[in-house]
C-alpha cells in the first residue's frame, strides 16, 4: 500500500514510479468527487504556509483552493512583507514555520532553499517551482496526458520544444524517464538540459524502459509524438535584456501549424504549463511585437486556440493533483 504521510515533494525523483502514479490516480478520484459534490474533507483545521518569492496564478490558486476544499487554512507569504530570506535565513524560517504549520509550499529561485526547508521544517514541504524543478506541474501534466492518450502511458510519446534547460523541461525529461514514456527534447544545443540531468534521465530510463531523445532536429523529434509541449522562452528571474537573443535561438522551435503537421499525427495534442505568449494581449507580448514584429513566441495563436490544445485541462488538473499531494502527505492513508 502506498503511504506518503509526512513526505516532501522537492523534485520528481523524491517519488517512485508507483508513488507518482498513485498521486495521479488519487487526484482523478478527488476530481470526480468534487465534480459530483461529494468531496470528503481530510484536512479540517490544518494550516498551510504558501511561500511565493516569484509570481504565480495557477500554483498559488491550486494550493489555496485545494486547501479550502479540504477544510485547511492557508497563509500567503509573498515576495515582500515577510522576513524570509532578507533578515532571516531559510533554515531559521523552516524551523519557525514548522512550529506553526502542518505543511509548507515554496516557490523561489534557488532549489537549495526548498531542500533546506525540507530538511529543517519537520513538516511536509512541497516545491511549487524552483529554477531547477517543477514537480507539482508534472503531476498535473501526467494526469492530463493519461486523460487524453486513450492508451497506456508506456505507449505515449511527448516532445518538449524550446528552452530545454528550464525547470519545466528538466522536470518533463526526468518524469518521462521515471515513468517509462518516450520523451523527446528538441532545442538548440546551447539550451539542452545539463549533462547531469541528461545522465539522471538516462539512468532512470534504463530501469523504466523509457526512451530518451535530445536533439536539435525539431521535425524529426516531433514525428509520431502524441503531445507537443512548450514553455515560455525566458523564465521568471532571467534578465529581460536576453529576450532578443533567446528569440533568435528559439524561433525554429516555435509550435506552429507546420510543426503540428510534422508530427504526422492527426490526433496530436498541444500542452503548455502556462502562462503562454501566444498573442499581443499581454504587456510582454505587446513589447516584443513592437520591437520584433512577432505576434506570438513559443506557440502561435492558431495552435493555442485549436481543438488540439489541452492547456486549460492541464491548468485545472493543477488543482486536483496539488490537492492529492497535500492530502496524501498530511493525512496519509486517510486519503486512500
Ligand atoms: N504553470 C504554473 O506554474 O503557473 P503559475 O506560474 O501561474 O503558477
Ligand atoms: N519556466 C517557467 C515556468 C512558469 C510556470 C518559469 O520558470 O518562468
Amino acid at each position: 500500500m502506498t503511504n506518503l504521510l509526512g513526505r516532501n515533494l522537492l523534485k520528481e525523483t523524491d517519488l517512485t514510479r508507483e508513488e507518482f502514479l498513485y498521486l495521479v490516480d488519487f487526484a482523478a478520484r478527488l476530481r470526480e468527487d468534487k465534480r459530483a459534490r461529494r468531496e470528503r474533507q481530510y484536512l479540517t483545521g490544518r494550516n498551510i504556509a504558501l511561500i511565493f518569492e516569484k509570481a504565480s496564478t495557477r500554483t498559488m490558486c491550486a494550493f489555496e483552493v485545494g486547501a479550502y476544499d479540504q477544510g485547511a487554512h492557508v497563509t500567503y507569504l509573498g515576495p515582500t512583507g515577510s522576513q524570509v530570506g532578507y533578515k532571516e535565513s531559510i533554515k531559521d524560517t523552516a524551523r519557525v514555520l514548522g512550529r506553526m504549520f502542518d505543511g509548507i509550499e515554496y516557490r523561489g529561485s534557488a532549489h537549495a532553499n526548498v531542500e533546506t526547508l525540507g530538511e529543517f521544517a519537520g513538516v511536509p514541504v512541497w516545491n511549487g517551482l524552483t529554477d531547477e524543478w517543477h514537480p507539482t506541474q508534472m503531476l498535473a501534466d501526467i494526469l492530463t496526458m493519461r486523460d487524453h492518450a486513450g492508451r497506456a502511458l508506456s505507449e505515449v510519446a511527448y516532445c518538449y520544444l524550446g528552452d530545454a534547460r528550464n525547470n519545466t523541461a528538466n522536470s518533463l525529461l526526468v518524469t518521462g524517464a521515471l515513468l517509462g514514456l518516450d520523451v523527446r527534447v528538441a532545442a538548440p544545443e546551447a539550451l539542452w538540459p545539463s549533462s547531469d540531468i541528461q545522465s539522471l534521465a538516462r539512468g532512470l530510463a534504463s530501469q523504466s524502459g523509457a526512451r530518451i531523445t535530445v536533439t536539435e532536429d525539431a521535425a524529426q523529434a516531433v514525428r509520431g509524438s502524441d503531445f507537443l509541449y512548450t514553455d515560455v522562452w525566458l523564465s521568471m528571474g532571467e534578465p529581460a535584456d536576453q529576450w532578443d537573443a533567446r528569440i533568435d535561438q528559439l524561433l525554429p522551435y516555435q509550435v506552429n501549424a507546420s510543426l503540428i503537421s510534422a508530427t504526422e499525427n492527426l490526433d496530436v495534442k498541444f500542452m503548455h504549463c502556462l502562462p503562454a505568449l501566444h498573442n499581443t494581449e499581454t504587456a510582454v507580448g505587446q513589447q516584443i511585437f513592437e520591437r520584433r514584429g512577432l505576434s506570438a513566441l513559443e506557440v502561435t495563436e492558431d495552435v493555442f486556440e485549436s481543438d488540439a490544445s489541452i492547456v486549460f485541462d492541464q491548468a485545472e488538473n493543477r488543482l486536483h493533483t496539488i490537492k492529492a499531494l497535500m492530502v496524501a502527505t498530511l493525512a496519509g492513508e486517510a486519503g486512500e
